[in-house]
């Protein structure tokens, strides 16, 4: 299988400003240092609490956002360093069909012109072959060439979704961000999208990055996955192997908390406490020490590193890669003690 996107320790951060707007006052680090690879032709998920950054994380992929540190790589070609023309045309090639299908289309808009709107502003098509062209992808999505002139406020969510996936798929693209693109429906609908997104990967020969909060529908779907927390990769690789044995305490919490997964001895395993803490200037170390049932001292102060644990397995966890040998504080290898805090007053 060959690699279709590449990403190179990309890291993607956001100016906090304070009262003056020259005031920088922080940075939101929204992806830090992630590096992964997506084959052609494979659904690879991304799965993560809410503003861990996989939004931003796919919007880097598809050229929408540039990345401030690291490279974008689409068939091995650095995606920020094309010349303008060349980024338009490669942009083409990569799509995105978001969460909401109520907010995504333009109300003002008919069908005929949100669907073949990518088409007008590419500017190689007359009206005629548009046309044929918006029937064509209607009819694929599950819709009729008789919706075309239709507004979006005569369709149910499910039938939006199909709508913004037409359009999603008008320019034949290789490369499809799925953000979360059944949260906002219900579950009879749910289904059918996913079926035809299934559908339209087999017959477009699409590669799908899949953004869910539903682990059940990534373990289902997913050949790879990767698993963030607060803008960093805790544990990536092949979908079978982390759902068999996820290594990262993190991804053994979602997991625990959704699915009913027999985790044998690691009973112990709780529904992770508190909040996400901010992306804002975040502590060195491992991200996730604060709420990790797991922690040791030196969690705290070592960042963890990305190792490849077994062939297309990786894990970011200390406590499962091990610390450095050498300059280690005292008792970095005990337990993490936390003061008790009472919730909810
Ligand atoms: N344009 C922006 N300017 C400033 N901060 C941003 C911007 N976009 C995202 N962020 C911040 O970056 C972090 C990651 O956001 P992102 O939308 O990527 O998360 P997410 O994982 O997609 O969340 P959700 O599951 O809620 O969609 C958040 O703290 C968010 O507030
Ligand atoms: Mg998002």
């Amino acid at each position: 299988m060959t690699e279709l996107m590449t990403l190179q320790n990309v890291s993607v951060h956001f100016p906090v400003r304070g009262a003056l707007p020259f005031l920088k006052k922080g940075e939101i680090q929204a992806v830090s240092n992630v590096s992964l690879s997506i084959h052609r032709g494979e659904i690879f998920g991304i799965v993560g609490e809410s503003g861990c950054g996989k939004t931003t994380l796919a919007s880097t992929m598809v050229g929408m956002i540039k990345p401030t540190a690291g490279q974008v790589l689409f068939e091995g070609v650095d995606l920020n360093s094309l010349p303008r023309d060349e980024f338009k045309k490669t942009r083409r090639r990569m799509q995105m069909i978001f969460q909401d299908p109520f907010s995504s289309l333009n109300p003002r808009f008919n069908v005929y012109q949100i669907v073949s709107e990518p088409m007008f502003i590419r500017g190689e098509d007359d009206e005629e072959t548009m046309k044929a062209r918006v029937a064509e992808l209607l009819e694929m999505v599950g819709l009729s060439a008789g919706d075309m002139y239709r507004y979006p406020s005569d369709f149910s969510g499910g039938q939006r979704q199909r709508i913004g996936i037409a359009r999603a798929i008008s320019l034949n693209p290789s490369f499809l961000v799925c953000d979360e693109p059944v949260s906002a429906l219900d579950v009879s609908i749910h289904a059918q999208i996913l079926n035809l997104l299934l559908e339209l990967q087999e017959k477009l020969n699409l590669t799908y990055v899949f953004i869910s909060h539903n682990l059940a529908d990534v373990k289902k779907l997913c050949d790879r996955l990767a698993v963030m927390y607060l803008g960093k990769i805790m544990e990536s690789g092949d979908s079978d192997k982390i759902f068999a044995q996820p290594l990262h305490p993190y991804t053994q919490a979602l997991m625990a908390a959704v699915l009913d997964i027999n985790f044998s001895e690691q009973k112990e395993t709780e529904i992770l406490p508190g909040d996400t803490p901010s992306p804002i200037n975040p502590p060195p170390g491992c991200r996730f020490w604060q709420r990790c049932p797991k922690a040791m001292r030196g969690c705290k102060a070592i960042p963890p590193e990305y190792v490849e644990v077994e062939q297309d397995h990786f894990v970011a966890c200390r406590l499962v890669n091990g610390f450095p040998d050498q300059d280690m504080p005292e008792g970095y290898d005990q337990p993490l003690v936390r003061l008790k805090t009472v919730r909810g007053r």
